[in-house]
């Protein structure tokens, strides 16, 4: 990849559009460039608080980094995966929530949308699966379909402690045991470099290969660390294209001034929609590769910003929900209620200038016009006009959208999407006054699992949800 150049990184540039969230376009449905500019200051304070914390692993901005400090570890990952790559005929992600949206993502936006079932010939890896839940059919039909001894198993987990992670690792230490293989040889740990579970089972286990997951960098912040950059080395992305791309669009946004910073605008956007009852954010690429950027954005804004307090401890119920909306097949889905149901929603589309191929549609129907206009034109034509088309109805009714225009997707323009999200997200939180990178709301139905499953230490918890009044009949209908 040509990303050594500054023509080529400039070809590559990810750019925001916001023209459709402005009266020009929305009429009184949109904002004013006074209204816009009421924002500055919060802005700019935004920017000054994330630029100000950066690299902080005590605040979780560990994240910020991870572009430009991990020379030695990518070099460590490229080695690791070329072994893989020779040793293994599959490659087991186990992890959940942010140990897993990010492998998943970059697979699909970077692979070939059939990778496992391509010829090994026409594989750069093993065949790839991200086992993210502990539905019990899906471990089932996983286990038929790779030969255990034949698979790397990438656990991902920064505590180690993740029921759904360490069950699924139980089941396949049990299977490697009773196969007669050595733990050592067919795993890898993905965790915490001191605290944590995984670190002891490594130890005692005589030392298994593992990568750390960084102090500072917290599940859904950390794609661009080992947790994301190992199964996509295995996948033959080229990881140092991502973090390039990541470094890139952290020079692009480093501009106090909102105008100029893409991630503190597009925060700002957010945030000016949510003031007026825009409280949801629908994700919207235009591209089948992208469909998991959607879940994985989804993770990042609705756990870092749904939140019940400030940070000087004031009560506060804030964040947007975000919902992931896949262009051109919402279309027949979703849209309808976007353009005429409530005014509540920004949609956020993800539109690509250039696709991976344009598959040209071939003439035929002549005699019936509604089919015959398509022949002559391209795939790459009609899913252009159609995002076009619904950024068109949608602004003609008056509904909020902007558009981040991708180049092209690669590994470059991969990288500089991830930061401008993970950037966007910190100046919103700022902009909040909340903790982004904590997680509190979780912790409850974690501890009321334990207490089911009869952890020690979770009695007083069995007998809060024991002493719940008994269901109504008459409620259970
Ligand atoms: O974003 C987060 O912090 C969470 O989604 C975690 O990644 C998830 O809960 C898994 O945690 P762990 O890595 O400790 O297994």
């Amino acid at each position: 990849m040509g990303y050594k150049t500054r023509d080529w990184r400039n070809s590559m540039r990810v750019t925001l559009d916001y023209n459709n969230m402005t009266d020009k376009f929305l009429g009184d449905k949109g904002f004013t460039e006074k209204k816009l500019s009421s924002y500055a200051s919060k802005a700019n304070a935004a920017f000054k608080y994330v630029k100000e914390n950066r690299g902080k692993d005590e605040l979780y901005m560990g994240w910020t980094e991870l572009p430009y400090n991990q020379k030695e570890i990518v070099a460590d990952i490229l080695q690791t995966a070329k072994s893989v790559r020779k040793k293994f005929q599959y490659f087991v992600v186990l992890g959940i929530g942010g140990s897993a949206l990010g492998p998943i993502m970059a697979f699909n936006a970077l692979c070939h949308l059939h990778y496992n079932d391509l010829p090994k010939s026409k594989r750069k890896g093993p065949k790839f699966y991200v086992e993210d839940n502990v539905d019990p059919v899906r471990m089932r039909d996983l286990l038929d379909v790779i030969e255990p001894e034949k698979t790397c198993f990438n656990v991902v987990s920064k505590s180690g402690a993740t029921s759904e992670t360490m069950t699924q690792y139980l089941i396949i230490l049990d299977l490697l045991t009773k196969a007669g293989v050595n733990v050592k040889d067919n795993v890898i740990f993905t965790t915490d470099e001191k605290k944590g579970n995984l670190k002891k089972i490594s130890d005692e286990c005589g030392g298994i290969k593992s990568y750390i997951l960084p102090d500072g960098v917290g599940g859904r912040f950390s794609q661009l660390c080992p947790v994301g950059l190992l199964p996509a080395a295995v996948l033959g992305i080229d990881i140092v294209g991502l973090l390039a791309g990541a470094a890139y669009m952290d020079s692009i946004c480093n501009k106090p001034a909102m105008r100029h910073n893409p991630a503190l605008m597009s925060a700002v956007l957010q945030i000016a929609a949510m003031e007026e009852g825009k409280n949801i954010g629908v994700m919207m690429p235009y591209s089948d590769n992208l469909k998991f950027l959607a879940d994985w954005y989804c993770q990042l804004w609705a756990e870092s910003l749904g939140k019940n307090e400030t940070l000087d401890g004031k009560p506060c119920n804030v964040g947007q929900t975000p919902v992931k909306s896949l262009g051109v097949t919402d279309q027949h889905s979703q849209v309808q209620l976007y353009t005429e149901g409530p005014f509540d929603k920004v949609v956020t589309f993800l539109s690509l200038k250039k696709y991976g191929c344009e598959m040209p549609i071939p003439h035929g129907c002549e005699n019936i016009p509604d089919v015959a206009f398509l022949g002559g034109h391209t795939m790459e034509e009609l899913i252009q006009a159609e995002n076009a088309a619904t950024a068109y109805a949608l602004t003609k009714a008056g509904r909020m959208n902007y558009t981040l225009w991708i180049p092209e997707l690669n590994a470059f323009t991969l990288g500089q999407l991830l930061f401008l999200f993970e950037l966007q997200t910190a100046y919103a939180g700022a902009m909040l006054n909340i903790n982004t990178f904590n997680q509190p709301g979780v912790e409850e139905g974690k501890k009321a699992t334990f207490a089911l499953l009869g952890k020690a230490g979770y009695a007083a918890k069995k007998e809060e949800l024991d002493s719940l009044p008994a269901k109504d009949e008459k409620c259970i209908i």
